[in-house]
């Protein structure tokens, strides 16, 4: 039976499907290296930004006498919750030290404001240019974007820097939807989980790339940041010109536009020699289903009863995934490795990436063995403790000078048990909890919540570290606690489940006995 299906699964496999999933997972790629990009080099652009907004002049380093600085640079390493090393007095006193974490924090979360703004608005540019039209129409915001922060010297670059931040999370916003949504609709049924787990692979390929690119022999040092940061245009014009190669979806020109010829000749491209008339008789009952099931709004799965729980868990999931506090560390790592007392945070920052994209990989063969809540789960709770780990690690430094160890081994287990479960399972359960009709705007909410609770962790993360000093973890601890404590009441298994099955739990409807007792043992004796 496995053998069967690995044979069909390798029949799929043809040159066109892997050309037009590489290209559009370029998108996921685009939107990790966005992520990851602005960590290493904080301190070398906030040293450009303090020259261009007064607080140091242009010609000036900072006094290498200054606890904590690299002479050239602003101390943004300065103890969390301290004012030591911060530079006084600004020559324009408007232009503070506070002045600069602003730009800063803003440079770093406007790009989720992009994202938040754009994800709305996915269904509608994905069905009415069709996949691919749309991903190459919104290629243009990328590459744009890109532009402006690679030009970044050549005006106000914090100015330049923050518009093309936010142009690049339009994009990466718009993408999120969109590529997952061409992906799924030309992957064969065989191949669909595999490649559907690619988005985060994508994803943390991205960080990666970026962040060893960000090593300050590269590129992350004075001459070069604004390479660096414009650099993930470079994939945007290589999806650009490779997207006029795909085909586009087969399941958008017969389900959405009824071009049944237009979509035999996808099809044919997309599966080589295998007969087109097996996955077109399926489109046809798709069609069906979704013509018998009422589209539903956004304004409706809010108000209406029957989806209620549904949405509470979809954007429950979100929250868990971002409040994590995961993209702290992926934006704020070099500085919380220093401030951990590690002696090579920009390398520290380079293993995360590492473990983080072996640990992805692994968890795409997790994923088909257990199941997404026990994974889940599993993940949280890992988290939790790491984080405890972690401030016991940052609190109890100044005593013992191994404790940097505890730290830094508690952020690489924080990470592997996001990677685990939280990280990938909430970028495709929404899909999972909802049937047909209510999907797309199920998944364009809880897209919007992603990215809004990313905004929030990036915007904030930096000022209640001040505020916080050692204990900053605490914080995301307690969330963490509260994420475990709901998806052990709330999410329901969905591995190996039916659409209506899954419904059904969030109904209340009976269920059949065996999925019941099934339900039953996954929620400790209590069905919702
Ligand atoms: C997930 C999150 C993203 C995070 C990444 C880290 O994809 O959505 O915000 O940065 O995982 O691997």
């Amino acid at each position: 039976m496995e053998k069967k299906s690995k044979m069909q699964a390798e029949k799929h496999l043809t040159g066109t499907l892997v050309l037009s999933v590489f290209t559009a997972v370029l998108g996921f790629f685009q939107y990790g290296y966005s992520l990851g990009v602005i960590n290493a080099p904080q301190k070398v652009i906030e040293a450009h930004y303090a020259r261009v907004l007064g607080i140091i002049p242009m010609d000036s380093t900072v006094p290498s006498t200054v606890p904590g600085t690299v002479p050239g640079t602003v101390p943004s390493t300065r103890a969390w919750g301290s004012t030591e090393g911060m530079l006084t007095p600004p020559e324009d006193p408007a232009a503070s030290p506070h002045v600069l974490t602003m730009f800063w924090s803003l440079s770093v979360s406007v790009f989720a404001i992009g994202g938040m703004v754009s994800s709305f608005t996915v269904g509608w540019i994905g069905d009415r240019l069709g996949r691919v039209k749309a991903m190459l129409v919104v290629n243009v915001l990328s590459i744009v974007g890109n532009l402006l922060m690679g030009l970044a010297k050549l005006g106000p670059s914090h100015i330049l820097i923050i518009a093309g931040r936010a142009i690049t999370g339009l994009y990466c916003g718009l993408s999120s939807g969109l590529v997952p949504m061409y992906v799924s609709e030309v992957s064969p049924t065989a191949l669909r989980g595999a490649l559907g787990t690619l988005h985060q692979l994508a994803i943390v390929t991205g960080i990666l790339i970026s962040q060893v690119l960000g090593l300050d022999f590269l590129l992350g040092n004075d001459e070069m940041w604004p390479l660096l940061l414009g650099l993930s245009g470079v994939a945007a014009l290589l999806q650009f010109f490779l997207l006029l190669l795909c085909p586009e979806s087969p399941r958008y020109l017969y389900i959405k536009l009824g071009k049944v010829e237009e979509a035999k000749k996808s099809l044919k491209r997309l599966r080589g020699n295998c007969d087109p008339m097996k996955e077109i008789a399926e489109m046809e009952k798709e069609k069906q289903e979704a013509a018998s099931e009422k589209k539903v709004s956004i304004g409706q799965l809010f108000t209406s009863s029957k989806y209620r729980q549904a949405v509470i868990v979809a954007l429950m999931v979100q929250i868990s995934q971002q409040f994590s506090g995961i993209n702290a560390i992926f934006y704020y790592s070099t500085n919380i490795f220093e401030r951990a007392g590690v002696d090579q945070p920009v390398y520290a920052t380079i293993g995360v990436g590492v473990v983080n994209t072996v640990f992805t990989v692994i968890s795409v063969f997790l994923v088909e063995k257990a199941g997404r809540r026990s994974l889940f789960l599993a993940g949280l709770m890992g988290m939790l403790l790491s984080a405890v780990a972690m401030t016991v690690g940052l609190v109890l430094l100044s005593q013992f000078a191994w404790m940097s160890y505890v730290s830094m081994i508690a952020i690489f287990l924080f990470v592997i048990f996001f990677e685990v479960g939280p990280g990938p399972i909430p970028w495709f359960i929404v899909a999972e909890l909802f049937s047909q009709g209510p999907r797309p705007a199920a998944i364009a909410i809880a897209g919007f919540c992603n990215w809004a609770c990313n905004f929030i962790v990036g915007m904030c993360f930096q000022y209640i570290a001040d505020l916080c000093g050692s204990y900053v973890f605490v914080i995301f601890a307690v969330l963490l606690l509260v994420f475990l404590l709901f998806a052990y009441l709330k999410v329901p298994e969905t591995k190996g489940k039916s659409f209506e099955e899954i419904a059904a739990v969030f109904r209340r409807k009976k269920l059949p006995a065996k999925t019941m007792t099934e339900l039953q043992e996954l929620r400790g004796g209590e069905v919702a």
